[in-house]
């Protein structure tokens, strides 16, 4: 699969659900280069999905700008897929035909299918299961399953929505690790919410903290550690506590009034830190 990252260039966002109703989150401003795997992590309620429904084109903002490649999203695309902490796979059809269904809709042959559809199986590890029934996998692989389909579209942004949160740890180690080492070897840009701080630091090259409400990025932190990433890892550790900490401080920064742009703090002290031990 020839694929390649995107830029990404969000300025001045700003979201409310109704005119009258609470501003989500106020002049955001974010950029990621192309390739790059960004995690945002944030309380329940501070407008990560919101934000990432705005990057997948699924929700327009009240103000600003999300461009790809300078090119201003206004819709859904299949250069930009999303995936949800659910699979959403349709239990009627077999594994293969799942992750074919996209490309149903496109200018493929079916041998065309067929073929891009094995390599998006051998990609998540699933080549075996072709014809097997979706409901006869098990969570993880239902949600390799979901992974492929995403691939198959050759997207250049993958965006995840708390994709792995609903399955044991051992099942989400292997897809943390996996996706990234995909995404990478893709060179596909990866937006990742999570609420989770190994997951951030496990699977991101830069980590973005979001806080207050309405919501701003109030801190950044670059995760610059080697792959493969192992949880045990003394570095690991270290970034991990870090991340922490910020998050705790940034969870009692009180709620600022909508219009000033937000108290970000310096990036530059965190850029040397995983050196730092
Ligand atoms: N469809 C909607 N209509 C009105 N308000 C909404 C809607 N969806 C979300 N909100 C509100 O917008 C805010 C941000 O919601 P969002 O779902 O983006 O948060 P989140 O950070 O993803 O939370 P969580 O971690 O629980 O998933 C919340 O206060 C929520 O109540
Ligand atoms: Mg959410």
């Amino acid at each position: 699969m020839g694929i390649r990252g995107v830029q990404i260039k969000i300025e001045g966002l700003t979201h409310r659900y109704s005119s009258r109703g609470p501003v989500t989150f106020n002049r955001v401003d974010l950029e990621a280069k192309p390739g790059e795997a960004l995690a945002i992590i944030g309380r329940s309620g501070c407008g990560k999905s919101t934000l990432l429904h705005i990057i997948a084109g699924l929700l327009r903002p009240t103000e600003g700008t999300i461009r790809l490649d300078r090119v201003l999203v206004e819709g859904p695309s299949p250069r930009w897929v999303m995936m949800f902490q659910a699979p959403h796979l349709f239990p009627w059809m077999k594994v293969a035909q799942n992750v074919g269904v996209g490309l149903g809709f496109g200018r493929w042959s079916k041998n065309e299918i067929r073929e891009r559809v094995a390599e998006a199986l051998r990609l998540v590890e699933l080549q075996g299961f072709a014809e097997s029934n979706v409901q006869d996998l098990s969570g993880g692989q239902q949600q390799r399953v979901a992974l492929a389909r995403s691939l198959v579209m050759e997207p250049e942004l993958l965006l995840l929505d708390e994709p792995f949160s609903a399955l044991d740890a051992f099942t989400r180690s292997s897809l943390q690790h996996d996706v990234r080492s995909i995404t990478k070897r893709l060179g596909i840009n990866l937006v990742i919410v999570t609420h989770d701080i190994d997951e951030a630091v496990l699977m991101a090259d830069r980590a973005l903290i979001m806080a207050g409400s309405p919501g701003s990025i109030v801190h950044e932190l670059d995760v610059d550690l080697p792959d493969p990433r192992e949880r045990e890892d003394p570095a690991v550790q270290a970034l991990r506590a870090h991340l922490m900490a910020a998050f705790q401080e940034a969870a009692s920064v009180k709620p600022h009034a909508s219009g000033d742009g937000g108290q970000h703090e310096s990036v530059s002290e965190d850029k040397s830190f995983a050196n730092m031990n």
